[in-house]
């Protein structure tokens, strides 16, 4: 069975989102992920793809990783917008998309920390005239 659903019956753990809060959370990911944070981890790892691009090629497209986030950004605005505007949405969709933008940014965000800051920190050690990259979540 499908649930129909409006603003006033989208809710987290049977309570209706503080959509003010909401609207904060995605204006942060816009103004600082988005805007700031990933365009200087694009820099630094194309730094990195010149120094041992074969590395980097077996380990992600991070530009690639960044588009997608935005554009999972993008959907998750739109929704919650259309949330805030009575449009009759179904509550899976909107939860799904939502749920899809949170997982996605943890995996990213452990693809990082784990896997490609290491992996950047490795290269750039001993290359004179080349800071270190070191971990940007932490
Ligand atoms: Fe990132």
């Amino acid at each position: 069975m499908t649930t129909r659903t409006t603003t006033k019956t989208v809710t987290f753990a049977h309570e209706r989102p503080d959509y003010e809060v909401v609207g904060a959370i995605i204006e942060y990911f816009k103004q600082y992920p988005d805007s700031c944070h990933h365009p200087k981890e694009d820099i630094i790892y194309e730094k990195f793809k010149a120094l041992n691009p074969g590395r980097a090629a077996s380990i992600t497209d991070l530009q690639g990783e960044h588009r997608e986030g935005a554009e999972r950004l993008r959907r998750v605005a739109r929704i919650i917008d259309e949330v805030i505007n009575d449009q009759d949405l179904l509550r899976e969709s909107v939860e799904q998309i939502v749920r899809d933008f949170i997982d996605s940014e943890r995996k990213h965000i452990a693809l990082e920390d784990e896997v490609i800051f290491p992996a950047m920190g490795d290269a750039t050690a001993g290359h004179q005239g080349q800071a270190a990259a070191r971990p940007v979540h932490k």
